[in-house]
């Protein structure tokens, strides 16, 4: 989609579809109002008029949008108008729109751009890869977006780093989509080629017989149950300099997570082919830093797996010798995360990195504390987590803290290994970060549990859609962006 700012008048651009947002309680332009009751507008939110301009040759259609209280308004609010204007326009079939907002937003002129854009590229989002029979509504792309709003020297820059992290976001949401036959962790190292080639990365995939030299016990322990090879993938973009911040990214790559031997019921393993969500919040990242061509040092690592049962599985009284050479007693197959995690944490070590922020679809736990309205944070630096929820509340991916305390270190201390991977049903998205934390040494950590957020089966956004959401990339772009 072309996405332009424009000036003047809204109602009078030359555009198919007006989208005009506006705030609860606002009074609206006599053009407008004389085709409503008064007041009524509010109630007819998300709803097209027919609107004759003075002056205009043919009458236009009209789309009000509602904001809600002008108090509360945010760049999120203006994120899921864009959306919700883009999901009309592909209804109506409507190939090119204008969208501006009536009142004053409290926002950066910047910042309501790139939320303008993030809204639209998000909005247009559907997966339809395996759908046949598609209605000509269903297919219809809206080719092209006019974003009105008061104008800085900056606004065209905000649209474009919305449609950089817009792209990001659908890039992730893709990845995520693909059934779990089509996307083993071969190929997830073939992708990450791929991106390595289009925006310019170092990418290397180290495979069986690297992870076997070397050491990697978790990812190969997790990953021995499949036919389909374990891969540990390293993406790096910038380089190592003084003055520049490193940062490492860890994904939870399970490109499918059937639980192996401890095997899931049917209802928790459906949407299993999501277990690499981490892994595609990272490449997503990655792509957006490197279009939006950041001042930094970034490394991307994933370990990438199938968790699957057969008489070669790894099986519950295991105990796996990780990378860091630690211990860890399996208690639980389907624990499984964490211990290819263990693996990529202790080699982010190697970058001697300013933060290491780890993403992973890690317990059901995170799903029952917080729902699907934020990501599960624990950490070890409190300044590192300050700035991810920073991002979060400015991203609209939101991140809700949860303790790190002595005691639950203590919970996955094993009787005859260093750590068990498990530490029973309570606090269970807790026990799992703690379990990473032993991983990382001095290094400022933080762990984001994404298993409530990666996946929606009915969309309660505008700009979700069922499937992957790609969760992860607009706040790790808005949290980069502020590394310095
Ligand atoms: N991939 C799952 C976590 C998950 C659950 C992600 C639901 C998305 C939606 C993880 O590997 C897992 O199975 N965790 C177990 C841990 C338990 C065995 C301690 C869980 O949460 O049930
Ligand atoms: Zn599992
Ligand atoms: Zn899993």
């Amino acid at each position: 989609m072309e996405i332009a700012v424009r000036t003047g008048e809204l109602l009078h651009a030359e555009s198919d579809l007006a989208v005009l947002a506006t705030f609860e309680d606002a009074s609206l332009p006599a053009e407008v109002e004389r085709l409503l009751e008064p007041s009524d507008y509010c109630g007819r939110a998300n709803q097209t008029l027919l609107l004759y301009p003075l002056g205009a040759l043919a009458p236009r259609r009209l789309l009000l949008v509602g904001l809600g209280k002008p108090e509360k308004a945010t760049a999120e609010t203006i994120r899921l108008a864009s959306a919700t204007a883009v999901k009309e326009a592909q209804r109506l079939q409507v190939e090119a729109i204008t969208i501006g907002v009536h009142g004053d937003l409290p926002l950066a002129p910047e910042a309501a751009a790139q939320a303008f854009a993030e809204g639209m590229e998000l909005g247009a989002y559907r997966y339809w890869r395996y759908r046949t029979g598609l209605t000509d509504e269903q297919t219809f792309v809206v080719k092209a977006a006019g974003v009105f709003t008061k104008t800085d020297e900056r606004t065209g820059a905000g649209v474009a780093r919305g449609q950089i992290v817009g792209r990001g976001v659908t890039y992730a949401r893709d990845l995520v989509n693909g059934p779990g036959y089509a996307m083993h962790p071969p190929e997830l190292g073939e992708e990450a080629v791929r991106l390595g080639k289009r925006v310019n990365l170092k990418v290397t995939v180290l495979e069986m017989s690297q992870l076997i030299e070397q050491g990697f016990g978790g990812i190969l322990a997790v990953g021995k149950g499949s036919e389909h090879e374990p891969r540990f993938i390293v993406m790096e973009y910038g380089e190592a300099k003084k003055g520049t911040p490193t940062v490492c990214l860890v994904g939870k790559g399970l490109t499918f997570d059937s639980g192996g031997l401890s095997l899931k019921p049917p209802e928790a393993m459906e949407a299993m082919k999501s277990d690499m969500g981490g892994a595609a919040a990272v490449f997503g990242a990655m792509q957006v830093a490197a279009e939006l061509k950041l001042p930094l040092h970034l490394v991307g690592l994933v370990s990438a797996a199938e968790n699957m049962p057969s008489s070669n599985a790894y099986r519950p009284g295991d105990v796996v010798k990780s990378l860091s050479g630690k211990t860890i007693e399996v208690i639980n197959t389907d624990a499984e995360g964490r211990i290819i995690l263990s693996d990529a944490l202790f080699y982010a070590q190697r970058y001697k990195p300013d933060a290491i922020v780890e993403l992973s679809t890690l317990t059901g736990a995170v799903i029952i504390a917080l729902g699907s309205h934020a990501t599960g944070m624990m950490g070890t630096d409190q300044a590192l987590m300050d700035r991810l929820r920073k991002a979060g509340e400015a991203s609209g991916e939101r991140v809700w803290q949860l303790p790190l305390w002595d005691e639950y270190h203590r919970m996955v201390k094993s009787e005859i290994a260093d750590l068990k991977n498990i530490g029973g049903r309570p606090a269970g998205s807790i026990t799992a970060g703690a379990f990473l934390a032993a991983f990382v040494g001095e290094v400022p950590f933080v762990h984001l549990d994404i298993a409530g957020t990666a996946w929606v089966d009915q969309p309660a956004k505008a700009y979700h859609s069922h499937g992957g959401t790609g969760v992860g990339v607009r706040l790790l772009a808005e949290f980069l962006k502020e590394t310095n």
